[in-house]
């Protein structure tokens, strides 16, 4: 089917996506005034759909936009918008509304604009043999937890990167990372796997406490701790984690080969594990 046919959900109905129409008006547009989520779908079914939903919840109640829906609510929605027999992803847009005048301020009487479509997941390329990684100055504000639409900075690093020849920025804030333009990161240093704290300088990603929770069920030695770029540098094992690319292994930092320049034994194994997980999720 042509993508402008496909069906999306937009405030209430399903429509071709050639349909679904947003007035110039709202506060998306004209402000970036909203909040997003992504969860991965395997087999029609949305995976770990209620910690998507925890993070959406704060989301919305970071930047003070009521709820539309309960849980239930967002299940049934999304639902339809589903192929049992695909890998996708639903990508669910909430913004504050539109408004007839244009003031920072929130409006008063406002209605969320409510916006969900599906797309499938594509295996990301060069996975087995690893990609590249650039280091860029983390220039993002103080909200990074919140799942914002506002994403300027994010784009712009990712943009750099890849003008590189790089799959993803990793950032770096006072000499320390935090995470990549569009993932969290994990580094393996002496044996142990590391991942910054969760707080307000990162996204707290659902890939990101998936694999935490495989390597506690599986003796594979982790932390949650700060990781500066030095350290990252001679790390034996870089990755970077999102709903979207999975887990994904990085083999040049920079300049820097990363250890042998190819995929370490640990992110083979955890590898492993995620996809036996994400098969046997649902079963
Ligand atoms: N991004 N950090 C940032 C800044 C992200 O944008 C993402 C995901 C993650 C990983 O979160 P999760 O594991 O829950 O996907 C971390 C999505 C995929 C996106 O913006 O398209």
């Amino acid at each position: 089917m042509p993508l402008e046919y496909k069906t999306v959900y937009l405030n209430g109905q399903y429509l071709p996506l050639c349909d679904a129409k947003v007035s110039v008006m709202d506060r998306g547009f004209l402000f970036g005034d909203g909040i997003y989520e992504v969860i991965p779908s395997y087999s029609g079914k949305l995976f770990h759909f209620q910690e998507h939903m925890r993070r959406l919840e704060n989301s919305l109640s970071s930047i003070r936009v009521p709820n539309p829906y309960d849980r239930a609510q967002w299940l049934e929605i999304l639902t339809p918008l589903l192929d049992a027999n695909l890998d996708q992803y639903i990508y669910l847009q909430i913004t504050r509304g539109v408004s007839d005048k244009r003031d920072h301020a929130f409006p008063e009487h406002v209605t969320p604009t409510v916006f969900a479509m599906c797309s499938n997941i594509v295996p990301v390329a060069g996975l087995e043999s690893g990609v590249k990684a650039l280091s860029v100055d983390d220039s993002r504000w103080e909200l990074c937890n919140v799942k914002a639409t506002t994403l300027l900075a994010n784009i712009l690093l990712r943009q750099q990167a890849v003008e590189q020849g790089c799959a993803e920025a990793i950032l770096v804030k006072d000499g320390y990372v935090t995470e990549g333009a569009a993932s969290n990161i994990f580094a393996v240093i002496d044996g142990i796997l590391i991942t910054p704290p969760i707080g307000n300088e990162i996204l707290p990603g659902i890939t990101r406490e998936v694999v935490l929770e495989l390597a506690e069920q599986n003796n594979i030695p982790y932390s949650e701790d700060i990781i500066s770029l030095d350290a990252l540098q001679t790390a034996e094992e870089i990755w970077l984690t999102s709903s979207t690319r999975e887990i994904v292994p990085v083999v040049q930092l920079d300049d820097e080969i990363i250890a042998n320049g190819k995929p370490g034994p640990i992110w083979r194994a955890m590898n492993q594990l995620f996809q036996a997980y994400k098969q046997s999720y649902h079963e």
